[in-house]
């Protein structure tokens, strides 16, 4: 009997991902073979530094090339694996690849959210697989899910927490009390942060991801630059002890939510923010640099989503799962779901937004004052939910809670009262999702 032939590859990076992505094709080459129908062989590893130490990975070292796209380019490759990261020259392999017919199996959210279009385009054009689960919570089957099994469905809502570096951070600020920047240190230490955590901490990879799943979730096309974006620099110490006070917690929640505007049409909200949950939210458990999002559907109800977002192997995992479904359509001479983007929604802008707020006043302790903030509030047209009061001296501690209310009418709120000479300070303004407050 004839073997079957090869399926070929070409890795593209060779650094936290790609290595355990080597690992395991070594490690699981008989049981990938069986489940496949045929072998997977690599083709050929494409790195920027071919003189860098690479350990012991199993594989032959002449595979090793600096020229990703002459790799790419070979008639002998039928699947392109790329775990480099960034936009270019990475959009231009893959495009080649694509519209070459050669499958593509990628991690990198950062040019599906950027470009994801022309990805889908190219695969369209190249009639060619692109498979991009480990983009978008590491080791979760998550991207699957929305792209296949829930396609049957409407999803209204995709909640989450989709960065393990920030979760982390906020993880230990309420367990211990500690301020951003010691947790951030912390996290440092133990190698979660990277060293220059600007995009976890500013909220950007999370945005990248929320895009990626608002696309899936809702079958239009959404990128980074839809996604309200802000970072969770600013929560402090305090912020966590009055969200412990009300029965809450802080998390970075990634948030797409099916909306209907004021002329009653359909469209899209998607924002990156620290929100204050109740500590009964499903997502409130979620602790150390886990992921986990919560899924809402018409048919299915609520739906969870739980794991590693991250790491060299968690990640691996989803991107060879990736290769083998890409490596049976291959064999097979079928495809993987085509984008669906028919829906076509507007993203709405923030301000429209409903939400609610959590804010902490320092202000004045005298007659009338209590009376002169909530008149700022009914002037906006925000309804206030709760008022609590702590005074000392002179001087109070307001904190209130909003009931729903759109963004810009919260944020004009906040603005307002920063200019009433009453109020001495505004110690902090967080936003409060999942029936907290
Ligand atoms: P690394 O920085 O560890 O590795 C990047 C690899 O790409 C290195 O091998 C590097 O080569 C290679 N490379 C860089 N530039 C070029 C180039 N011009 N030509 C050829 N090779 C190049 O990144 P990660 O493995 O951490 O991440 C890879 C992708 O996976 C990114 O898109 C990331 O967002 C995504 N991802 C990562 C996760 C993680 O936990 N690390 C989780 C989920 C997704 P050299 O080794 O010579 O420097
Ligand atoms: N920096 C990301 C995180 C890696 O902390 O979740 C996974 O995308």
């Amino acid at each position: 009997m004839s073997q079957p032939k090869p399926v070929r590859l070409a890795l593209l990076g060779c650094g936290t991902v790609g290595t355990e992505v080597i690992r395991l094709l070594h490690e699981q080459a008989d049981d990938l073979t069986a489940r496949i129908g045929a072998p997977l062989e690599l083709a050929g590893i494409a790195v920027r530094r071919l003189g860098r130490e690479r350990g012991d990975l199993p594989v032959d070292p002449a595979l090793f090339t600096s020229d990703a796209l002459a790799l790419i380019k070979r008639d002998d490759v039928d699947v392109v694996i790329e775990v480099v990261g960034g936009i270019e020259p990475a959009r231009t392999w893959l495009v080649e690849a694509l519209r070459a017919g050669k499958s593509v199996v990628t991690a990198n959210k950062a040019l599906l959210a950027e470009d994801g279009g022309t990805l889908h385009d190219a695969a369209a054009d190249g009639n060619a697989d692109l498979y991009y689960e480990a983009s978008v919570a590491g080791a979760i089957p998550l991207l699957r899910p929305l792209r296949e099994s829930l396609h049957g469905d409407r999803v209204t809502a995709v909640t989450g927490i989709v960065n393990g570096t920030t979760n982390f951070i906020l993880s230990s600020m309420a367990a211990t009390g500690a301020g951003f920047n010691e947790a951030l240190e912390e996290a440092t230490e133990l190698g979660y942060a990277e060293a220059d955590p600007t995009a976890d901490v500013e909220g950007f990879d999370a945005a990248a991801k929320a895009a990626i799943l608002a696309s899936l979730a809702f079958h239009t096309r959404v990128t980074a630059a839809d996604v309200f974006r802000e970072g969770m620099t600013g929560v402090t110490a305090g912020d966590m002890a009055s969200a412990k006070e009300m029965g809450c917690t802080i998390k970075l929640l990634c948030i797409a939510q099916r909306t209907t505007g004021p002329d009653g049409s359909e469209n899209v909200s998607v924002r990156v923010h620290p929100a204050m949950i109740p500590l009964t939210h499903p997502l409130a458990s979620v602790g150390d640099a886990f992921n986990a999002v919560f899924v809402e559907a018409e048919g299915a109800g609520p739906l969870m989503f739980y794991g590693r977002g991250a790491g060299g192997r968690p990640t691996a995992s989803a991107v060879l799962g990736d290769i083998v479904a890409a490596a049976r359509n291959k064999l097979t001479g079928t495809r993987a779901p085509s984008e669906s983007n028919y829906a076509e929604l507007t993203v709405r802008p923030i301000g429209e937004s409903l939400t609610r707020y959590h804010i902490s006043l320092d202000v004045a302790e005298r007659p009338g004052v209590l009376a002169t903030v909530a008149g700022v509030f009914a002037q906006h047209e925000v309804s206030i939910a709760t008022v609590r009061q702590s005074g000392r001296a002179d001087d109070a501690k307001l904190v209130i809670v909003t009931h729903s209310a759109p963004d810009a009418a919260l944020a004009a709120t906040v603005e307002s009262l920063a200019r009433l000479d009453i109020v001495r300070s505004i110690a902090s303004v967080l936003r409060v999702e999942g029936g907290a407050g």
